[in-house]
């Protein structure tokens, strides 16, 4: 529901002036537009096709009925559009390094709208991947680490693969693979999905919740992981048969680091040593309130802006040494908060089964839950807040009463 409404706002603002490019991935002719959109699904097939056939850009038009379609224009179009290149002609770099460049430094167009990430964030990421680097998304929990690394992989016109190490129960049969035994067969052996996805070459593979992990995980990917070693061991024991990680496979993790989730067992320091470090930044309050607005166009913005400031109240407080709790709500969070509303709950609501249940209500009026309860109530219109929202809006009744009934 949501999806449909924010495609139809997207459709909206942009209709005059879409051009998209057509690129070839596999047999599929895909339609992107300068920021990385994907129009593909909107246009036939054969005007994909002969558009990349002629090296032209397609533009997407009104006719007189008001029905769209989409129509040839030569690709300085498109390039009108994009990101400006950046000129290395001065410097003398060999042709592959140039592409490489090129690619990094236009790439933040690549970087989908409803991902909120600085530009040098991204590239940074972007340039770790096409390099081949092992990459480590960190940051506390809901903050978009999940988000980035998809983003990133989707990006990359590369196979990638994606596996939940935070949900593996027996990371020895979904890393390595399961001996079985068939009356007619024998004793075989049947290998993990990871160990295709190591074969791959220029393979993109996401390991999320590494944090997570079980600790032989942890010890299975090591060898994997390692410059020197890039082989995993199929068995541990006798130490002999082992697959060695195809050339350009690149891999990003995430953990939940830096914060107060104790659920996560600590990560090995041998291990972290094997990656290059990004750190997720957390959103600030007006950050946070622009992607709210993006995602929900349909809500009360000074409502969005109270989830935000509400979410960055905790944050601070949290961080805070002699702060009265121990953990900041989530972006996550916000993005759920901001959901409710759309779908016609109270801020008060909201709160009370998304954030409520985060905080241990412990220690009666010195609790955790008490101190947030009381920092949303703040926030809350229940006459004493006001000020919250200007006149001509309480006028039109456009206040946070609308969306409570
Ligand atoms: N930086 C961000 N930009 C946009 N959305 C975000 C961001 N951080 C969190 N979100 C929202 O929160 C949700 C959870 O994010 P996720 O990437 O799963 O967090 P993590 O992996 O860090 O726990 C996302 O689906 C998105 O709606
Ligand atoms: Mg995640």
């Amino acid at each position: 529901m949501m999806s449909i409404e924010l495609t139809k706002e997207k459709e909206k603002n942009d209709m005059n002036n879409v051009v998209v490019k057509i690129e070839m991935s596999g047999n599929r002719y895909n339609a992107f537009d300068s920021e990385g959109n994907k129009y593909t699904s909107e246009i036939g097939t054969g005007t994909r096709k002969r558009a990349f056939e002629n090296g032209m850009a397609l533009e997407r038009r009104e006719g007189k009925t008001g029905k769209t379609y989409w129509w040839k224009v030569p690709m300085s179009e498109f390039e009108a559009y994009s990101a400006p290149v950046i000129d290395v002609s001065s410097v003398d770099v060999p042709e592959d390094h140039a592409e490489l460049l090129n690619f990094v430094h236009s790439s933040y167009k690549l970087k989908p709208k409803g991902l909120v990430m600085k530009e040098l964030k991204w590239k940074y990421l972007v340039r770790g991947a096409v390099r081949g680097k092992n990459l480590l998304m960190t940051g506390p929990a809901g903050c978009g680490k999940t988000l980035a690394a998809k983003s990133v992989v989707n990006s990359l016109d590369r196979p990638d693969f994606y596996f939940n190490l935070g949900a593996t129960q027996d990371p020895r049969s979904s890393l390595i693979g399961n001996t079985h035994f068939d009356k007619k067969k024998g004793t075989y052996f049947s290998e993990a999905l990871f160990v295709k996805a190591i074969s791959t070459p220029d393979a993109v593979i996401l390991l999320d919740e590494l944090s997570r992990a079980h600790p032989d995980a942890w010890n299975i990917l090591m060898t994997v992981l390692d410059e020197g070693q890039r082989y995993l061991r199929l068995d541990e024991e006798d130490g002999q048969a082992t697959i060695k990680v195809a050339s350009g496979v690149t891999f990003i993790a995430t953990a939940n680091i830096g914060n107060e989730y104790t659920s996560t067992r600590v990560m090995d320091k041998a291990l972290m040593d094997r990656f290059t470090i990004v750190e997720m930044d957390v959103l600030n309050d007006e950050e946070e309130h622009g992607l709210l607005e993006y995602m929900f166009p349909h809500v009360d913005s000074d409502l969005l802006k109270s989830v935000a400031e509400i979410a960055n109240s905790t944050r601070l407080e949290s961080r805070n040494e002699t702060g009265r709790i121990s953990s900041g709500v989530s972006t996550r969070t916000s993005v759920e908060m901001a959901g409710l509303m759309y779908d016609g709950f109270g801020l008060d609501e909201a709160a009370e089964v998304t954030i409520f249940p985060q905080y241990s209500d412990d220690g009666g009026v010195e609790s955790e839950r008490t101190y947030v309860k009381q920092l949303v109530q703040k926030y809350v219109s229940d006459g004493s807040s006001e000020d919250l929202f200007n006149e001509d809006e309480i006028e039109n009744g456009n206040s946070e009463g609308d969306y409570a009934s």
